[in-house]
């Protein structure tokens, strides 16, 4: 099933899967718009905001008795168990947060706080909400931090180089699922299989947040005690970050109500809306999954669905890379450069890397916003990018984010566009 060029939606599967996001072709003005910027939030589902405003239009407390309350219950509960679905797990805790980064800080902390050990590990490409909060937990309970460096021809980090800082005194792994810089996914199961063996009960949170909309995951399979990720860059709305904790991490001492159960994360009343939106989102996936197969079951039709989903983005990708509809891809660009640029589809979600001879990532930036093109500049002053594109011996980037409702056409519309930017910038220089 997992080709390295992918597999594209049906003509008539892609307009199905257009029509049900906000905003795919046209902006809210109307104005034709190419937004290639869904790393940093994707397109909306219509029926997750649908599902949003007609939870959120219940004034009832879910904490009561009365009918409608235990409704809202049952909305919970439901979201509660497709969060599971999305991440195949059993048990545990389910806790709804602010945003995926404040729920990291929690569990990060959790762990250097409780776990004994003398080091931590972590990469140097993962997002500031995990690489501060380990800085600063190292810090705060005098653990040396040991940072996997990455590996420039790929954008990711070897797994060698993580599981070579593990030792028997690690309290906590934390490394992310994919890049949100470059794309490139980590091999996962690997290394929680190789760090487990160095260190059998090792603690090991995962940042999911890039990796998550675009692929499979099966903690059944690759099994670790943290991982969260946002809606709002999974087809559904802003507000709140998820994430999955497991028994021994969520029953550590942390933040909580005391009269909860001990492994209760949340704290307060968390928005019965947020779950309508998470469920929203699966039986979206599960729609897709449905018109390929006729699974019964809604983890089986979710992870078909997200199958299609990664082939479909592959196959974008190597369209992107290579041209189509007589349009050159970015490879061939004259130009043009494109990062992190190794061969092997399978190891990458859809994102692309790219810098222009003659315009440096910010002005590129305008150049495409003139143009009707979303994207976003990647720079090295940045506090989201400094880190990781140092780590590269980088300047600066344009980060180029489609997401599977786009269409082909849709990305030989960005490369006709990213020629002129580039002939442009020629002229000019
Ligand atoms: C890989 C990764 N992790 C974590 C985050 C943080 O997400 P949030 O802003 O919802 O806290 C982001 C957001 O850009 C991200 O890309």
């Amino acid at each position: 099933m997992s080709s390295n060029r992918g597999q594209l939606f049906s003509a008539s599967m892609m307009e199905a899967i257009k029509q049900r996001f906000h905003y795919v072709d046209r902006d809210i003005d109307n104005r034709e718009r190419l937004f290639f910027d869904n790393a940093g939030g994707s397109f909306r589902l219509k029926s997750a905001l649908e599902a949003f405003a007609q939870i959120d239009a219940l004034p009832d407390c879910p904490e009561r008795i009365h009918e409608r309350a235990l409704f809202l219950q049952g909305i919970q509960a439901r979201g509660e168990d497709d969060v599971r679905r999305i991440l195949n797990v059993r048990g545990g805790s389910v806790y709804l947060s602010l945003t995926a980064s404040a729920a990291m800080f929690d569990m990060v902390r959790t762990v250097m706080e409780n776990v004994p050990g003398t080091n931590a590990v972590t990469t140097i490409l993962e997002h500031p909400s995990s690489f501060d909060a380990m800085t600063m937990y190292c810090e705060r309970t005098s653990k040396e931090l040991r940072i996997a460096p990455s590996n420039a021809e790929t954008g990711g980090v070897d797994t060698d180089a993580i599981v070579a800082l593990i030792d028997d005194d690690t309290a906590l792994l934390s490394v992310m699922y994919a890049s949100n810089i470059s794309g490139a996914k980590l091999d996962i199961a690997t290394i929680v299989e190789r760090a487990r063996a160095r260190k059998p009960d090792l603690f090991i949170i995962v940042d999911a947040v890039q990796h998550a909309p675009h692929a499979v995951i099966d903690l059944q399979k690759t099994p670790v005690d943290g991982i969260n990720f946002a809606p709002y860059k999974f087809f559904g709305c802003r507000g709140s970050g998820v994430s999955w904790l497991s028994e021994r991490l969520a029953e550590l001492p942390h933040h909580r109500l005391a009269a909860k159960d001990k492994g209760v994360w949340e704290l307060g009343s968390p928005a019965p809306a947020q779950f309508a939106v998470v469920s929203a989102i699966v039986d979206y996936v599960a729609w897709i999954g449905a018109q390929f197969s006729d699974a019964e079951d809604r983890r089986e039709r979710f992870v078909q669905g997200m199958q299609r989903i990664e082939e479909h983005e592959r196959a974008l990708l190597s369209l992107l890379l290579d041209g189509v509809d007589g349009q050159r891809g970015l490879r061939a660009i004259e130009g043009v450069r494109v990062f992190w640029d190794h061969d092997d589809l399978t190891r990458r979600d859809l994102i692309a890397g790219i810098g222009f001879d003659n315009l440096d990532p910010t002005a590129a930036v305008r150049a495409y916003e003139e143009r009707g093109v979303i994207v976003y500049e990647r720079i090295a002053t940045s506090l989201y990018s400094g880190r990781m594109l140092k780590s590269f011996n980088l300047d600066g980037a344009v980060r180029i984010s489609p997401l599977h409702c786009h269409a082909p056409s849709d990305v030989a519309r960005f490369l006709a566009v990213t020629e002129d930017i580039a002939i442009a910038s020629r002229l000019a220089g």
